[in-house]
Order: C-alpha cells, then structure tokens, then sequence
C-alpha cells in the first residue's frame, strides 16, 4: 500500500479563506449568455429572462463573484450597445468568437442577474480596441451616483441606484497574439496606469486588476507581469493569471498533476511582482487575481477552425468533462488556497455551457458536470483559515513535471466552529493511497462530520442530460477503495486511486 501522511496545526496559517476564490466567469461566447443564463421563452425563466434553474445551480456552486463581459469578447465590446431600449440596440459582429451578438443583455440586465444570483460583479473594460475614456465612461454610468449625464442615463434606463463595483479588470489577455488589440507589455503597461489613474480620479478605492499572462508558457511570461507592473505598480492591487489545463494524447499522469503547473505559476508572479517591489522600494504588495482557470480541451478547440457563418450564440466549447477532469478541478482549487496570502480572487472559467459546471439544453433542462462537485463542496466547505501543510508522500514520475507528488492536499481551520477539512487528491492512476492525518494539535475530541469522495471505476466516466448524476461526489465508506476512520487524534483515510476528497472534522 502506498502511504502519505501529513500534521495539521492551527497556528500554521496561511492566510483567512478569501471569498472571492470562488469566482466564475461569464462571457458574452457561444451559449453563456444566450440561452445559458438567460432564455426568456424557456418555462422556467423569471420575469426578467433568466433560467430559474441556472440561477439555482449557481447558488449551490457556491459561487461568490462572477467575472463579465469577457474574455476575448470584451476587447472589441462597445458596452453602450448594451444598455437603454431593447429594441434600438445594435447587433454587431464579435469578431473573438465569430458570432452576432444582439445586445440583448448588457450591464443593466447582467447586475439584476448578478443580484438575484447574489455575486459581485468584476467588471474587465476594453483596452483592446478601446481606451481610458471608455472605461470611464462605462464607470459613469455603473458606479456614478447621479447628476451626470450617464448615471442619469442608467437612472432613466431603471437603475435608480448605482452598481458600486469595486473590481475591474483592465482588458484581458492583452499579451496574446490572439487578442483584439493585443499590445506589446510596453504599450499595455502604459494603457493600464493611464487607466488606472483616471478611474482612480472618479474613485479611488477601486480594486483594479492589470493583465498578466495568458498561461504560463507564454514566450512573455515574467516578463510580461515585470514590465506592465514597472509602469502600474502604484496604481493597480492585483495582476492577473490565466491557466487551462486539459489531458494530452493519453498522458493522465502529467495531467492529474497539472496544479505543480498551477503552483508554478503562481509563486512565479508573486517573486516576479514582489521583485518589481523591491526595485521601487515600495512595501506595498501586488496580489494574484487567478481570472480564469479551468480544465479546457483547447487542443481540439485550436484543431476546429471557427464556423464559416456569423451566428448568434453558436455552440463554442461546450467540453463535456470525465471524472479525472474533475480530480483536476479540486486540485486547481487545493493550489489557489494554499496560495490565499496571494491570491485573494479568482474566477473558474465559465459559468455555463462554455466550458462549464454547468449545462443547458434550449427550452429544457439544466444539469450539473462532473466539475461542479469539487468547486461546490470546496466552496461549502473551504472556512476560516488556511493552514499551511507539508504532506510526507510518494512522488510519480511525469513526462510533463518530472517527480510530481502523489498526493496533494490542503486544509482550513474555522476557529468559530472548531470545525477543521481536509482537501485531499491522489493522483496515482491505479492504486489508492493510505493517507495518515494527525490532528493531535487540534487538542481531543474531533470526529468525522462528513467524508465526500470523487472516484469510479471508470476515470473517463461523464455527466449527461440523459444521466445527469452518472458521476456525483459519495461518502468516502462508500467508494471501492475508500475509506475514513479516526483513531485518538489520527485519521487514516484511504483515497482510492484517481480521486478527490473533503473530509471534515468537527468537535463531538
Ligand atoms: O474562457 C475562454 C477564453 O479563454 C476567454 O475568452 C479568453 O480570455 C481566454 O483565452
């Protein structure tokens, strides 16, 4: 049997859970928008046009703040197209996606969605094909009390009150050929701290995100983040980081262990942000803002050209995810909370449909992917603080990391309930892993509260709308392979091969 053991201590804090690490994202791409959050015809749809059943689910994901408009779509978006009479606004081309977008829904209608779904709203502007005047405007109209011309705009418009959005993503993925308006890290680093400058002038504790890396195989990556950051450093709280993951040509093994990469990158920008820093002499520090992650089979994306035909919300990325996609997922979220000192927000990409926890048929039901198990519970259970944890464990052989550890693991600590969880993966494809947990510093009497696992049988095995939970997180007892049992202050769980798994313990 192959063994990992680790020590939890409450004094070993990393940092208090942030909230926002349980962002997601919603883009005007494929369906997201259209016929994902929104269908009015669809029967269960509310008076505004948002899917009942959507707004549900995003609830039990546990989703804190959602990230909109875009993506690649906002750096060619005109966000007055969005807003005022339904019927007067345009339809225009999107050239990111290549579809029409209708207009249908903008700002105004995404903030009532936002407040029923009960998230805050991080807002990117557009710096690709835009500049510092837009991204005033379009915070006038959302955050300006009245008395101006476009917060009296928004008011007519029905939005007697404004949004107060505190975060704003100045444009995205500007370092990516790809980009609409995509910018030398020179060029963006300018664009950036004008912008900043000026939104800060109409309102000055804005939590502002400059753009960082797209991945971190970029030819700029580092570089990028020194650059944009020698020009913003003052003016901006975070920079951004980008990460999709997927299983190339059969190597599960470099896949399972994709968050060393998460890992990697993350405490790549944090030295490369606080070097900035140092440069300066200042002691202010720079946060990660992890904006979109997510598993994504880019690969086949990058294989399929984009249809011939502009349409409206065509079907685009709709990935149907497996079991090891979501081990994958829980341990995306393992890495971005042990990293909680730095990284005080992020947001899975996307919300629904489009690469997604979430799924819609068109005038039918809505379902949940195997994705949504691990970021729901983690997000239920994720309380209190972080601990930090060093995990005695076997290390596997990858093509992609090299020795990659077999287990990973983190844990938080919520001192108003006692109550202690434990996230933990194995990574191994083929045999489950005893893993030995002392809790001895937590003092006696925890037990076992509950005990989820994420496994089967089958590692390719997928939800459906035809057999939606195919694929659902079950008590550990209950999974072949695995098992959870606490003796005196140690646990020993056994996590069965390829899983993911949260454990907690409460006081009796
Ligand atoms: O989430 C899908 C796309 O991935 C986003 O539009 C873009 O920012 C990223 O490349």
């Amino acid at each position: 049997m192959l063994r990992a053991r680790v020590a939890l201590n409450p004094a070993a804090v990393v940092a208090p859970v942030s909230r926002r690490t349980f962002g997601s994202f919603v883009e005007h791409m494929g369906r997201c928008v259209y016929t994902g959050i929104y269908e009015p015809g669809h029967p269960l749809a509310d008076e505004d046009g948002f899917r009942t059943d959507v707004l549900a689910l995003a609830r039990e994901l546990g989703v804190t703040m959602v990230r909109y408009p875009g993506g690649n779509f906002v750096s060619g978006y005109r966000w007055e197209d969005g807003v005022g009479p339904r019927e007067q606004r345009p339809r225009r081309r999107d050239l990111a996606w290549r579809s029409i977008e209708t207009n249908e829904v903008g700002i105004d209608e995404f903030a009532k969605w936002a407040e029923k779904a009960e998230v805050e709203i991080m807002y990117a502007v557009n710096l690709g094909t835009r500049g510092v005047q837009e991204a005033l405007d379009v915070h006038e109209y959302v955050n300006h009390p009245e008395g101006t011309a476009l917060s009296e705009q928004r008011r007519a418009n029905g939005a007697e009150k404004p949004y107060g959005i505190k975060l704003w993503c100045l444009g995205n993925e500007l370092d990516g050929p790809w980009q609409t308006g995509h910018k030398t890290p020179e060029e963006y680093g300018l664009l950036a701290a004008g912008t900043a400058r000026a939104l800060r002038q109409a309102e000055p504790d804005l939590e502002l995100v400059a753009c960082g890396s797209s991945s971190s195989s970029m030819p700029t990556f580092g570089t990028w983040e020194s650059t944009v950051l020698e020009h913003a450093y003052d003016l901006v709280d975070y920079v951004s980081c980008h990460a999709y993951y997927e299983e190339h040509d059969g190597d599960l093994g470099s896949f399972l262990a994709s968050a060393v990469d998460m890992d990697f990158f993350v405490d790549s920008i944090v030295a490369t942000a606080d070097a900035v820093g140092a440069r300066l002499k200042s002691t202010k520090k720079i946060n990660l803002s992890f904006d979109e992650w997510n598993v994504w089979y880019l690969s086949r994306f990058q294989n399929a050209p984009l249809p011939e035909e502009w349409k409206v919300a065509p079907p685009v990325i709709e990935d149907q995810y497996n079991v090891a996609d979501a081990v994958v997922v829980g341990n995306l979220l393992i890495s971005l909370l042990r990293h909680s000192d730095r990284v005080t927000a992020a947001c899975q990409a996307q919300l629904v449909n489009v690469i997604a926890p979430i799924m819609t048929e068109p005038g039918g039901p809505a379902w949940k992917q195997t994705i949504f198990h691990p970021f729901a519970k983690t997000a239920a259970l994720a309380k209190g603080d972080v601990l930090r944890v060093h995990i005695d464990t076997p290390t596997y052989e990858t093509a992609k990391y090299g020795a990659a550890p077999l287990v990973d693991a983190v844990a938080t600590h919520d001192a108003s309930t006692g109550d202690v969880t434990l996230f933990a993966v194995n990574r191994d494809v083929a045999n489950p892993v005893e893993f030995s947990v002392d809790l001895s510093a937590f003092g006696a009497g925890l037990t076992v509260a509950e005990a989820w696992t994420l496994a089967d049988d089958d590692v390719y095995a997928k939800n459906s709308k035809d057999a939606p939970e195919r694929v659902v997180l079950r008590p550990i007892g209950e999974v072949p392979g695995g098992s959870v049992a606490l003796d005196g202050s140690t646990a020993t769980l056994t996590l069965p091969n390829v899983s993911w798994s949260a454990i907690r313990f409460t006081r009796a």
